[in-house]
């Protein structure tokens, strides 16, 4: 909210309480996730107060909000996390990989409003051999029953027996739509896995655990659909 200088400034005239006590030290440390600062009575939300989690989901987990009826939810693997956090968008109970979960209502909107394009990377394994003709007219558009697809980048990267593992980079995210675009092409999907999210990967994560976003990556993602990190 102010300049570090400023900040300094602000503290030393005793304008900034951290628990309802007022600090006149510049150096003082706090633990933004936990302790409450006001500015001359008025509480700061800090972007450090809210939660941002990058899950690897593996299959047989369903993406859903808490649902006592449904044995196994991703919320089975998020234990020790306080905050109410709900996930960016979507993947099936079967796909595996990124998932973000975020108590940040703008964030997570602009990140899954088709107008801001975010990226998506898919990699997925389906029947057969799909031809160059047939993966031209993926890339331009699928006919849907929820309208044209947008053009997507998708690239073969090998095939094993009766399958063939393609890369897809989409921009929209409609539900199923890596696995109804295929359909639609005539090539079923067999595994499905979502490898980036607005350039997210699951690095150094083993299948089931998360990590909190780096308030870098917070920062890029912010930025990447318009809002200010700052504010
Ligand atoms: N597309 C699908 O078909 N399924 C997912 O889980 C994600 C994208």
């Amino acid at each position: 909210m102010a300049s570090r200088r400023a900040s300094d400034r602000l503290i030393q005239t005793g304008s900034v309480k951290i628990n309802g006590a007022v600090v006149t030290h510049p150096g003082t440390r706090l633990n933004p996730r936990s302790d409450r600062v006001c500015v001359n009575g008025q509480a700061i939300q800090s972007v450090d107060r809210q939660t941002y989690i990058l899950l690897h989901k593996p299959p047989g987990y369903l993406v859903s909000a808490r649902d006592p009826h449904h044995a196994q939810t991703i919320y089975k693997l998020l234990r020790g996390i306080d905050a109410r956090v709900f996930p960016v968008g979507r993947l099936d109970l079967d796909t595996r990989g990124v998932l973000l979960l975020m108590d940040d209502g703008d964030l997570s909107f602009r990140l899954t409003h088709p107008r801001y394009r975010v990226k998506k990377v898919y990699r997925a394994w389906v029947r057969g051999h799909p031809g160059e003709a047939v993966l031209t007219g993926m890339r331009e558009g699928v006919k849907l029953s929820d309208g044209v697809t947008a053009s997507a980048h998708i690239r073969v990267m090998r095939a094993r027996g009766g399958d063939t593992e393609l890369e897809l980079v989409l921009h929209e995210g409609r539900k199923r739509q890596v696995k109804r675009m295929c359909e639609a092409a005539g090539h079923r999907v067999r595994s499905l896995t979502r490898t980036h999210f607005a350039g997210i990967t699951t690095r150094h994560l083993e299948l089931g655990q998360w990590r909190y976003l780096t308030q870098a990556e917070v920062k890029r993602l912010r930025e990447l659909v318009g809002l200010n990190h700052e504010q």
